[in-house]
């Protein structure tokens, strides 16, 4: 399809105020754009009118959702807070809540962001971001211990990939190395805490991670940083950096775009609701260029999901005004916390070392380990049968999700893998 008179009117705007930006679009992200005339901007120039048969709903005789009580007296909310569309872009007040929630828990953001955009929970962000910013056979620079959703998430991109931990640390310098091979237009991934490993940037690493980026941006090279936060706040060491990455990228260069695809998922315990966020930083933008990032993501939304459910929109923004929530998100915290330290705990048992190794792991959901004497998916298959323990296998390691399992249950759980390990 061709570019629309709309989409090259907004990729004009960031031509002229951020040329980086438009320089990181994909061919998808220059013709992405929001729809402000159509069938949108009659239904808005019709608001208010005594007959508006523009909106595709259907009304009471008296104006009001004609809904189905059976519906909505189960839903805690009023007709309109349930089964009314929302904005693709996301409710206005929500979008609001969440950016101060980013800015509260991350201190060091110094730079300008775009309101975030809602998506429908963060798979669905990154797939956008993964469209509006890599071509077909375009190059992601990530760790090579990842989710594995990514394959399909970004089926369009190709993995430049680089050992994730070099001496127990984040590899900076793999990554150092990947920037220093694809000079031009660099896209990377980071997820902190790591789906499988369980490992967030130390200060230090972050450090690294911050001056190997810059370094490559001062040599002109554009660069894009998708931050995958979807496990954020779960962090359980003193040296962890206690902040999105996105943070510090955001305000790094006038080469650097950093991108944060967050939402409720995991951070706030609501899997299912599917309320997920994408945010932009960087250094130089202006409110122009952040509306234009925000109509082409909104216009993505649009194309794919249509509008977020706007029953898990209202959820989540009570939820978000409720003074109860902070206390609340603690205590579920300290219960993941207390599995990790049990999990620490029971790793010291010397008899375990002999048979597998942990990964390096300080945050999060999860952790990995690495069979030294038997394989992987054989241990799975093994425990499955004999222990009545499921796992997940991928290549030599062994993810264990100590989120989901009690502390008194874990050091059985270990046992358990150290029993299928000796055959
Ligand atoms: C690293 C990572 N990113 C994103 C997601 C997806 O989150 P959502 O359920 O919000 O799409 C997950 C879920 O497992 C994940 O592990």
């Amino acid at each position: 399809m061709q570019i629309s008179m709309q989409a090259k009117e907004a990729n004009s705007v960031l031509e002229k105020d951020c040329p980086s930006i438009y320089s990181l679009l994909s061919e998808a992200g220059r013709k992405a754009f929001f729809p402000k005339s159509g069938i949108l901007a009659q239904t808005a120039e019709a608001k208010g009118s005594r007959y508006n048969a523009t909106i595709g709903i259907a009304l009471d005789d008296s104006g009001d959702p004609l809904s189905l009580d059976c519906l909505v007296k189960n839903s805690g909310f009023d007709a309109k807070d349930t089964v009314l569309y929302s904005p693709s872009y996301g409710q206005k007040a929500l979008r609001k809540k969440w950016l101060d929630r980013i800015k509260e828990k991350n201190p060091s953001l110094g730079s300008k962001t775009t309101l975030p955009v809602v998506t429908n929970a963060i798979t669905h962000g990154l797939s956008i971001a993964g469209r509006m910013l890599v071509d077909d056979g375009g190059k992601m620079i990530l760790p090579d211990m990842f989710w594995g959703n990514y394959n399909l998430v970004f089926q369009h991109a190709e993995f430049d990939t680089f050992e994730a931990f070099s001496g127990g640390k984040f590899n900076v310098d793999g990554l150092r190395e990947k920037l220093g091979q694809n000079p031009g237009k660099q896209v990377i991934l980071l997820n902190f805490p790591n789906n499988p490993t369980g490992y967030s940037a130390t200060v230090d690493d972050v450090d690294g991670i911050l001056s190997a980026i810059e370094e490559s941006a001062e040599k002109g090279n554009k660069i894009a940083v998708l931050c995958d936060d979807a496990y954020f706040g779960l962090f359980f060491e003193d040296d962890v950096f206690k902040e999105s990455v996105f943070s510090k990228l955001a305000g790094l260069h006038e080469n650097v775009l950093a991108v944060k695809l967050d939402g409720l998922t995991k951070e706030m315990y609501a899997w299912g609701l599917r309320v997920g966020f994408m945010t932009f930083g960087y250094k130089g933008l202006t409110g122009p260029a952040a509306t234009v990032l925000e109509d082409k993501v909104s216009g993505m939304v649009r194309g794919s999901v249509s509008n977020v459910c706007t029953h898990s929109q209202s959820l989540a923004l009570k939820a978000l005004d409720d003074p109860a929530l902070p206390d609340q998100e603690k205590m579920n915290y300290g219960i993941l916390r207390s599995r990790y330290s049990e999990v620490r705990k029971v790793l010291s048992d010397r008899r375990y070392s002999e048979r597998f190794e942990p990964l390096p792991f300080n945050s999060g959901y999860f952790m990995c380990i690495r069979l030294k004497t038997a394989d992987a998916e054989s241990v799975r298959k093994k425990l499955l049968e004999d222990y009545s323990t499921g796992l997940i296998a991928t290549g030599d390691l062994l993810r264990i999700a100590f989120s989901s399992i009690s502390k008194d249950k874990l050091r059985d759980l270990f046992d358990n893998i150290f029993k299928a390990c000796n055959g």
